[in-house]
């Protein structure tokens, strides 16, 4: 292959992130994901879709382990993150969970300082060494999430004290804090008003040049809207996963259609 050629491809296609293999889920008897195979993409936004209960939040929280903190719930299969096994004995969750964030269906910032809500996670994890490091990754963090501007002048007031799409945006900012590699969200904008929401969609789609977002969503418009990849779930199967313009006009599976079309759901 010629060098343009070379230039063109990459310039089309990103590299997998994560990629999961034969993915089982079970809560205790229950079999919640059924041989989940997926790669999903660097620097892109993937959704995942499908009708309650389908499995989405299940499988958004393998990414993480996050299911490690649910007892009856068990992972089998392979997940990696650029291609090393986050499964693996060696690896610490909570170092995974400051690589692949996670935003939450309703905003749940700490009952600390706005300020504190963002230092929070490069503290921990001891990625600054001074109050003066730590005042910058702060502000890039709130500057990141399009928040800085509106609380910059209270950084030490509550963050729980924030209006609802503040309250996200804070949690975005608290996410993005520790330089993940991916950002996992789990309906961000179910709790929101139409303009917080707006504001997270377009927050969403600059997060993207940074990170790898996978977003659960309910609204097949937001998926539209903000994603370039769209995964559908039934029933605990990944019944369809491509191009997010594909999947809306030219589903390969009747379910996906219905689906789609509103007849399942
Ligand atoms: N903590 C849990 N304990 C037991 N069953 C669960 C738990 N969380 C989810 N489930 C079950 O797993 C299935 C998938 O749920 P979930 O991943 O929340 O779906 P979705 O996010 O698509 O609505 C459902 O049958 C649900 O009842
Ligand atoms: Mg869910």
């Amino acid at each position: 292959m010629n060098d343009m050629r070379l230039m063109e491809r990459s310039a089309m296609t990103n590299d997998v992130k994560i990629s999961a293999s034969q993915v089982q889920v079970f809560y205790g008897e229950s079999h919640a994901i059924k041989d989940v195979n997926v790669d999903i993409l660097d620097k892109t936004v993937t959704a995942f879709i499908g009708p309650s209960g389908c499995g989405k939040s299940t499988f958004l929280r393998c990414l993480n382990r996050m299911n490690d903190t649910i007892d009856i719930c068990r992972v089998e299969g392979r997940i990696t993150l650029d291609g090393e096994d986050i499964y693996d004995r060696e690896v610490d969750p909570v170092q995974l969970r400051a690589r692949v964030g996670m935003v939450f269906q309703k905003p749940n910032p700490f009952p600390k300082s706005i300020y504190d809500n963002v230092a929070y996670g490069p503290k921990i994890h001891g990625q600054v060494r001074s109050r003066d490091e730590l005042d910058e990754v702060v502000e890039k963090s709130l500057r990141r999430a399009a928040l800085w501007d509106e609380v910059k002048d209270r950084l030490s007031a509550p963050g729980t004290g924030l209006s609802g799409g503040q309250q996200q945006r804070l949690c975005i900012a608290r996410a993005v804090a520790t330089s993940p590699e991916v950002l996992l969200m789990d309906e961000p904008c179910s709790a929101l008003d139409p303009i917080a929401t707006a504001q997270v969609e377009e927050l969403i789609d600059e997060l993207r040049e940074q990170f790898s977002v996978v977003i659960v969503t309910h609204s097949m418009q937001q998926a539209a809207r903000v994603s370039q990849r769209t995964a559908f779930f039934h029933l605990g199967n990944l019944v369809e996963y491509g191009e997010t313009g594909q999947i809306f006009t030219n589903p390969g599976d009747p379910r996906t259609e219905s689906y789609i079309t509103g007849r399942i759901g």
